[in-house]
């Protein structure tokens, strides 16, 4: 049985947000750092993870516990990146909504290792097959290319992402990674305490030399201009090593040699162009013109690269610019050489970066056409605050500010969506929406972006200043725009705020920025020369990385600014994100050590402030601090009511009101949505949580009873079987004992007997007198003896006195035996016919004057031969049962006293009466009917058959019959009868007149007439 659990269960401080009573700041740190102390790095808003950054490996990764995760529901697990990475796969998967998975926090908070955790999972759980896991493996092993290219060491993250990831998974099958935004200007130069991207220090790290010599690179780190050297070598980090992972890697996601090596040769040209210096030459004019200061470096690049020297050489001294027709070739000074060179560098190497992912993609594709619905997972740059903060920060900030946003308003609309689906009522709740940051700086007319296009664009002499001095007077009565020389003057005396710059009020902090470099990071020129002359490589790569070279496809209006291209991308992203069901994770950092343990209760604060998690629980709460479906609260705590436990048989939501009503949770408490539970006070929800765990105690309490009850009562049981085998053991062992004891006793009584009777033998055979005449007496018998007829009275006379009663003794055991032997030799029917005889003896015997005469007859039921008469043939047919007497009676009419002559059947169960002459069934009674047979104890064959009152036969009134088989006929009645029915048949010998005179007083004219017909009768018997 699966068992079900709950977020609920060994919570450490509380695993929902939503849940934190009372609510406040300091709960919620001290609930995180709780948490965070005891390893729990993951906790809940709702449906938000929040993530905080461990800064060390944790054992929560593995394949078990993905499978733990697994198909599980959100709140029945503690809260894990998993879980979340579970619930979106599974609604891409079932219910086939687009999913996003937004990823924020600031640099370091750990969104990068998020997003990896959060594509792992899907990995492990989406479909199988050798394709998809080619495909699987391609994706996750595309990390370590984008990183060496992509991320670079900040002050903040020694891994810190430098553009916008989202990878793409469609329905079970990984799909593409779309890349965005790269902080290209780190190629060229990067703040104190940072590196380049890491690629560049892992090549010269780990490449061989002769890899080296063919890239024309040295691995010693100080040759390059473009590598910061004050933190060249990052702690931990092993650039050798890395460079042999990047390259596994490229391998695995299907680069070929040849494509790694154009690859490896354009960064090494980008570090080589670095190198490349000017200086200033005069002109006849009087301007000066920039010119190469050492070609050698100029030279290697063109051999990388297959670049005509020439051509290179030229596009970093002169500018060509085409008007309609015109062509004008300008000359460059040193700094505008620099310009074009860094220029160059920067386009070079962002154009890799997107070939690369472009790449990439061609690899991984899915094949199929058709659109499926998707998993997005975004990974941005997180927010960044340095102590010199330019346009690149301005640019990232704004793309978190934006993010930020549309967390704020899916997270409502989704709370709100969540009140309608569910039709429960909305309160309004306050927020803060930090749109107007956004208006400052989007704003297509008055925004900082806007501003800023507007400058570069602008005819005359463009500089930072007066793009700082068109902000001042735009934004200056902005609420979040804080200038030192803006007509506001709030700021007028803030030495804090330098001239040269002006600051945000972000959603997480105020931001300082340097306004210098603004204009020219935004024109972001590349000199059509140099794209030209990228275009003429002999160098497959490079030439496609550069299109616009080609003069067929030449393209005279201004390419559109950085700002405004980032604007446009960060709004697809954005309208993107709307589409797609949003799911959230915020990343925290709890130090900025990037150590392990520490957690800063500051720092910690001012993430949470700027994040609005509180604003996030409160939105969340503002209705309903909790809510569940009906079918798992039901499951939780349905032992907390007697209707509900075990099993409740009805709908889930019945069930739930049933339990609530029971437990007399007041009614305002909660709320009953279509599919949900709204319980407003995590108080509420507590108090079920702590009387389930009570009950659960008791429970267990009643579990072990039951259990030890069982146990004691199966113990018994086999203790009583066992008891009742030994008893009857026990038993037996002392009957055999006790008959032993009579045995041997009666053993002892018998040979005393017999003891004693041989002493009393003895005593007789002493007597020598008696001796001689008992002999005598014997052998005298012997020859005397009478016949063996059992009626056979003579018995020898007594020849000694003294032996009387010997010799009766001796008679009465020799006719027993004389008996035994004539009975021995009877048949069963002979048998039979005895018994009947004796019957007939104890009926009649001195009752009857007719008896002795029928002693000697044979009793043969049967004298009319039915069967075998033909006349009979019918009345044969009509009696099924067997004969046991057929027999020719006189019937003596009741009117007359005539007789007529009838054929008497007794059968098993009847009597009956059948015409002579045509075997006609005149009567038929049952043998249950008779109640008695009288007759006299004269020499007469009369007898009356009497019937019970109120049956079938008895309506013509008794019978009277005369017969000269009277004995046989009535003890075969009688034998019959109660054989039948169990009950003696009454016979009654009698010679009161006065009862034949009672039966036929009706029939005969006087008692006379009957008196004379009997004694007539009887003299004629
Ligand atoms: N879940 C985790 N377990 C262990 N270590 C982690 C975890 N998350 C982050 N880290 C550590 O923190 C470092 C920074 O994390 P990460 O690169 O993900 O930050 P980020 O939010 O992506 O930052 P940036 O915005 O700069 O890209 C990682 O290199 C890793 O050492
Ligand atoms: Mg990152």
């Amino acid at each position: 049985m699966e068992v079900k659990t709950s977020l609920l269960d060994n919570m450490i401080g509380v695993g929902d947000m939503v849940l934190l009573e009372p609510l406040s700041e300091d709960s919620f740190i001290n609930n995180l750092k709780k948490r965070f102390d005891h390893s729990e790095i993951y906790t809940y808003i709702g449906s938000v993870v929040v993530s905080i950054n461990p800064y060390r490996p944790l054992p929560i990764y593995s394949p078990e516990k993905v499978e733990e995760y697994r198909n599980r529901n959100f709140y029945e697990l503690s809260p894990h990146i998993f879980s979340l990475s579970d619930e979106a796969y599974r609604s891409l998967r079932d219910q086939d909504k687009d999913q996003c998975i937004l990823i924020t926090g600031e640099s370091g908070a750990g969104k990068t290792e998020a997003s990896k955790l959060v594509m792992s999972y899907v990995a492990a759980v989406c479909g199988k097959g050798a394709e998809v896991n080619q495909v699987k493996e391609q994706l996750l092993q595309s990390n370590p290319v984008l990183e060496a290219f992509g991320n670079a060491k900040t002050v903040r993250n020694d891994n810190s992402s430098r553009f916008v990831k989202k990878m793409l998974w469609q329905k079970l099958t990984p799909m593409t990674l779309s890349l965005d935004l790269l902080e290209k200007s780190r190629v060229v130069k990067q703040p104190r305490g940072e590196r380049n991207f890491h690629i560049f220090y892992q090549i010269l790290s780990g490449a061989s030399e002769d890899m080296l010599n063919k890239l024309k690179l040295e691995r010693d780190f100080s040759r390059y201009n473009y590598l910061s050297l004050d933190s060249a070598r990052v702690n931990g980090v092993d650039d050798a090593v890395n460079f042999r992972t990047v390259r596994n890697a490229m391998q695995i996601v299907g680069f070929m040699d040849h494509e790694t090596q154009s690859i490896l040769e354009v960064v090494a040209a980008v570090l080589k162009l670095g190198n490349i210096e000017f200086k200033p030459e005069s002109r006849v004019n009087g301007l000066d013109e920039s010119k190469i200061k050492d070609k050698n470096e100029l030279k290697e690049i063109c051999e990388l690269t297959g670049i005509d020297q020439s051509v290179l050489e030229r596009a970093f001294s002169f500018r060509t610019v085409e008007a309609k027709q015109e062509k004008v070739s300008t000359t460059l000074n040193v700094a505008q050489a620099y310009y074009a060179r860094d220029a160059l560098a920067k386009n070079l190497y962002s154009r890799l970066f997107s070939w690369l992912v472009t790449r990439i993609n061609e690899s991984i594709k899915a094949q199929t056409k058709v659109r499926k619905k998707v998993m997005g997972v975004l990974d941005i740059y997180g927010f960044e605050i340095f102590e010199d903060n330019s346009f690149e920060q301005f640019i990232i900030n704004y793309c978190n500010e934006k993010l930020q946003q549309i967390f704020i308003e899916l997270t409502l609309k989704e709370e709100q969506e969540e009140y309608i689906r569910e039709d429960i009522e909305w309160t309004h709740i306050e927020y803060f929406n930090n749109a107007i940051i956004c208006d400052l700086i989007e704003n297509n007319q008055t925004g900082i972006l806007a501003m800023l296009d507007e400058e570069c664009l602008r005819p005359g002499t463009v500089t930072d200043d007066t793009f700082l001095e068109k902000l001042n007077q735009v934004c200056a009565t902005h609420q979040h725009f804080e200038s030192r020389m803006s007509k506001c003057s709030r700021f007028l005396n803030d030495t804090s705020l330098p001239h040269s710059c002006f600051r945000i009020q972000h959603y997480a902090g105020k931001v300082m920025y340097q306004v210098e470099g603004f204009v020219d990071k935004n024109n972001d020129l590349l000199y059509r020369d140099l794209s030209q002359a990228m275009w003429k490589a002999n160098h497959s790569l490079i030439k496609a990385l550069f299109p616009e070279g080609n003069p067929a496809k030449i393209n005279l209006k201004r390419p559109p600014t950085a700002g405004s291209q980032f604007k446009a991308s960060v709004a697809t992203l954005m309208k993107n994100l709307q589409t797609k069901n949003p799911n959230y994770i915020r990343c925290i950092k709890p130090n900025d050590k990037k150590a392990a343990h520490i957690f800063n209760e500051a720092l910690v604060c001012h993430q949470v402030r700027y994040l609005g998690l509180l604003e996030n629980v409160r939105v969340r709460r503002a209705g309903y601090a909790f809510r569940q479906p009906y079918e798992l609260c039901l499951e939780r705590y349905k032992m907390l009511c007697k209707q509900t436990w075990p099993h409740w048989r009805g709908p889930a939501r019945a069930g739930v009101e049933v339990l609530f009503n029971e437990l007399e949770i007041p009614k305002e408490e909660y709320s009953f949505g279509r599919s949900k539970i709204f319980i407003r006070n995590p108080r509420t929800l507590f108090k079920l949580e702590d009387l389930r765990k009570q009950r659960l105690e008791d429970l267990a309490t009643l579990i072990q009873k039951m259990y030890r009850g069982w146990k004691c009562r199966t113990h018994f049981l086999l203790m009583k079987r066992s008891q009742i085998v030994i008893a009857s053991w026990c038993r037996r062992y002392a009957q055999q004992k006790k008959y032993q004891r009579i045995k041997s006793s009666a053993i002892v009584v018998q040979s005393y007997i017999r003891g004693w009777k041989l002493y009393w033998l003895r005593l007789i055979i002493h007597l020598p007198s008696n001796l001689s005449q008992m002999q005598k007496y014997f052998l005298e018998m012997k020859n005397k003896m009478p016949s063996l007829s059992p009626v056979d009275k003579n018995w020898p006379a007594r020849p000694y006195l003294f032996l009387d009663s010997t010799h009766k003794e001796l008679k009465r055991i020799f006719h027993l035996w004389r008996c035994k032997k004539y009975r021995d030799q009877f048949t069963d029917q002979q048998k039979l016919i005895y018994e009947e005889k004796l019957e007939a003896s104890e009926l009649f015997k001195d009752k009857k004057a007719l008896y002795p005469a029928s002693v000697g007859q044979p009793f043969h039921g049967a004298y009319l031969e039915i069967s075998k008469n033909p006349k009979y043939k019918k009345l044969k047919d009509a009696v099924e049962e067997k004969i046991i007497i057929a027999e020719v009676v006189n019937k003596i009419n009741r009117a007359n006293g005539k007789c007529a002559s009838r054929i008497f059947l007794l059968t098993k169960n009847n009597v009956l009466l059948a015409d002579q002459k045509s075997g006609h069934i005149k009567s038929e009674v049952p043998l249950g009917d008779v109640t008695k047979v009288s007759m006299s104890s004269q020499n007469d064959g009369f007898f009356a058959v009497h019937l019970k009152e109120g049956s079938g036969a008895a309506g013509k009134g008794d019978f009277l019959f005369s017969s000269d088989h009277l004995i046989e006929m009535a003890t075969k009645l009688y034998r019959t009868t109660l054989s039948q029915t169990r009950q003696k048949l009454n016979i009654e010998i009698s010679d009161e007149y006065v009862y034949f005179l009672l039966v036929f007083k009706r029939t005969f004219p006087s008692v006379q007439h009957a008196n004379r017909f009997i004694s007539q009768k009887s003299n004629l018997g």
